[in-house]
């Protein structure tokens, strides 16, 4: 298994051959998404959802993402791996994004960063460029600031708007960003964008046109239901499977099915005859 590379991913593009992204959290869902030879993880701050329980990405902190980034990379061998920037790791000042972004290859072993913002963030985005972090932004609809953004809903609906995030776009790909992703944006305006950038576009609720495309590893295979956005498909119903799963294994020990004789160990008759009173 050879490593992705920026150049490949680059190439994709020109070739019009789809980039495929997932989130991964852990040592097995890395060790999954490489076996069904994915080309991206990212290892999302949704994770403070999704497996912390948070009620959102705010409250994830460095030390929680780097314990994350660690465990997926033992777990990766092929795919191109993004680590997360969490909120107010990199909103500061350039200094403080360089730090943690460098805290994020540098410890947590990872290929590149991600970061939410449009025009707002560019002087991060050249800063990490200089340090030579390769550096993924995200626009559209951005969970850090979604309570600006009037709460989890579709942006860049109107013309202005939609404008606004074009410029962000190609703002982001001018400080350096080698990738794009657009959350929750009409597909007519996430195509608009694919079509400006040469850098690679990656959609999540933003249509079929963009270059790639990422979805949350939970959400994918059925294991989280606390809500299910529209964009989200779901390819298997793992909870159903694993809740079966567990069932089965308490009515088996109740019953005192499980363990069986092939789950146990043995004794030599010699010596259980010398030890059984
Ligand atoms: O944290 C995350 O999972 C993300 C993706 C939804 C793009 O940022
Ligand atoms: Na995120």
């Amino acid at each position: 298994a050879t490593k992705m590379t920026l150049s490949e991913l680059a190439a994709r593009k020109t070739a019009g051959r789809k980039i495929t992204m997932v989130t991964a959290y852990d040592y097995p869902t890395a060790r999954l998404v490489d076996k069904a030879g994915l080309d991206m993880i990212l290892v999302g701050d949704s994770l403070g959802m999704v497996v912390l329980g948070y009620d959102s990405t705010v409250p994830v902190t460095m030390e929680d993402m780097l314990h994350h980034i660690r465990a997926v990379m033992r777990g990766t061998q092929r795919a191109f791996v993004l680590g997360d920037l969490p909120f107010m790791s990199y909103q500061v000042s350039v200094e403080q994004a360089v730090g943690n972004a460098g805290r994020f290859i540098k410890e947590g072993g990872c290929d590149g960063v991600k970061l939410e913002g449009g025009r707002e963030v560019v002087p991060q985005v050249q800063g990490l460029c200089r340090a030579g972090i390769p550096v993924c932004g995200h626009i559209g609809l951005t969970p850090q600031t979604a309570t600006n953004l009037g709460g989890f809903k579709v942006q860049g609906k109107d013309a202005a708007s939609a404008s606004a995030l074009v410029e962000d776009a190609l703002a982001l790909q001018e400080a350096g960003a080698f990738m794009l992703v657009l959350e929750c944006v009409p597909d007519i305006l996430a195509r608009e964008i694919s079509r400006t950038l040469h850098i690679p576009t990656i959609g999540i609720g933003a249509g079929r046109e963009c270059d790639g495309q990422v979805l949350v590893f939970h959400d994918l295979v059925g294991l989280f239901d606390r809500f299910t956005p529209k964009f989200v498909k779901r390819y298997a119903q793992l909870e159903e499977v694993v809740v079966q799963a567990l069932q089965e294994y308490g009515t088996e020990v109740a019953a005192g099915i499980f363990p069986g004789p092939e789950h146990c160990f043995g004794m030599k008759q010699e010596e259980a005859d010398r030890f059984v009173r």
